[in-house]
């Protein structure tokens, strides 16, 4: 917590509110945990990679290896050896580990199109999220429990994203999903994740008013939440909405939610070609986002998506037009550390 932002609070909030505040203030320099999603293939491919997460990770989370397409790959068989190469290195290595994700509607094996009923729909996704969670718990920590579940764009496509979840279960589908995880494991700590909270648009305001929906819907009936995880795919080229996101953190915190860095990388596809010019921007770019999200107390975790820019799904999914190797993530092709990574160290808890 700085003085800019105490001020900034004061501002929005007004001085009544304020005192309300100080306990959040108070324990803002506890710091975050930080950590990478790391891919299994690059994983095991790459002795430097092994590395770079012993070295600068108190956090693990396999990217993919959770998703049901991995772990859930035929209605009557569970596959748990892909995830637990990860799981079992993070734990040798006195890492702490998070799961990814526990309902998503992507990476969906194909049998779930054969669901064709809420019954089913509940059932299914009651039983995975009691094997999964289940299986792990007291070992992975921390959980998305729901994954992209608000529409991209709420105000025009209605709160929840068109999919299968939503067909069968409408918005009961969150309060199923949380309420399995924390039966499957009680100790775990139950994340909302999802995307698209942090530039200055109308379209990212809803998303966050219908996050915060959201979470009093759980609260009021009575379901375990326990922080909301922001992707954080960050555009180079957009502004970050400051303001937005203190109030956000800050509203988060005022219900007892926790707020998480998932998926943190710089989209830099729009940014300036010169190396040293685009790096200090993106480190800039991620300050700015920390130091706001900070304003509602510690950041509990900052996850970046990769760990190296020699292996990221940027370089495929937002190519830069001028051909360059995209630069999204803290370490540089060779491993070393970029501007970025000291701005996320600025938040990190100390040892
Ligand atoms: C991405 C992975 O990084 C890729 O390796 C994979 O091919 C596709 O998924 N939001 C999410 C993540 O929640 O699961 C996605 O990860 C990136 C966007």
């Amino acid at each position: 917590m700085n003085a800019t932002s105490v001020i900034d609070r004061r501002r929005i909030l007004g001085a009544a509110a304020c005192a309300a505040l100080v306990p959040l203030a108070a324990t803002a320099n506890a710091g975050a945990l930080v950590g990478a999603a790391a891919m299994k293939e690059d994983f095991l491919a790459d002795s430097r990679y092994r590395d770079a997460l012993i070295r600068h990770c108190d956090v693990i989370v396999p990217m993919n290896d959770l998703k049901w397409e991995a772990v859930h790959p035929e209605r009557n068989r569970f596959n748990f050896e892909d995830a637990d190469r990860l799981l079992d290195f993070a734990r040798e290595h006195g890492k702490s580990t998070r799961g990814h994700a526990l309902l998503w509607y992507n990476a969906m094996p194909s049998w779930t199109r054969e669901i064709a009923s809420t019954r089913e729909a509940e059932r299914e996704l009651r039983r995975h999220i009691e094997q999964v969670a289940g299986r792990y718990a007291g070992k992975i920590t921390s959980w998305d429990v729901v994954n992209e579940v608000l529409s991209h764009d709420p105000a025009a496509q209605g709160t929840f994203r068109d999919t299968l979840w939503r067909r069968w279960l409408g918005a009961e589908q969150v309060d199923l999903a949380f309420r399995a995880a924390s039966q499957a494991d009680p100790k775990a700590e139950l994340v909302f994740n999802d995307y698209d909270f942090e530039f200055r648009n109308p379209r990212c305001a809803r998303r966050r008013e219908e996050t915060l929906a959201i979470v009093r819907r759980l609260q009021d009936r009575k379901i375990s939440i326990h922080a909301v995880g922001l992707q954080c795919h960050i555009y180079g080229e957009q502004e970050i909405d400051r303001d937005g996101l203190a109030r956000f953190s800050e509203s988060l915190a005022r219900l007892g939610i926790g707020v998480l860095v998932t998926e943190l990388d710089v989209i830099d596809w729009k940014m300036p070609a010169d190396i040293a010019e685009r790096d200090r921007l993106a480190a800039a770019k991620v300050d700015e986002l920390l130091g706001a999200l900070a304003s509602g107390g510690p950041i509990r975790q900052i996850i970046s998506w990769g760990i190296t820019d020699r292996y990221s799904w940027i370089r495929e999914t937002f190519p830069r037009p001028d051909g360059r190797p995209n630069r999204p993530l803290p370490l540089d092709e060779n491993y070393r550390p970029k501007p970025m990574h000291a701005a996320i160290g600025r938040f990190r808890k100390k040892a």
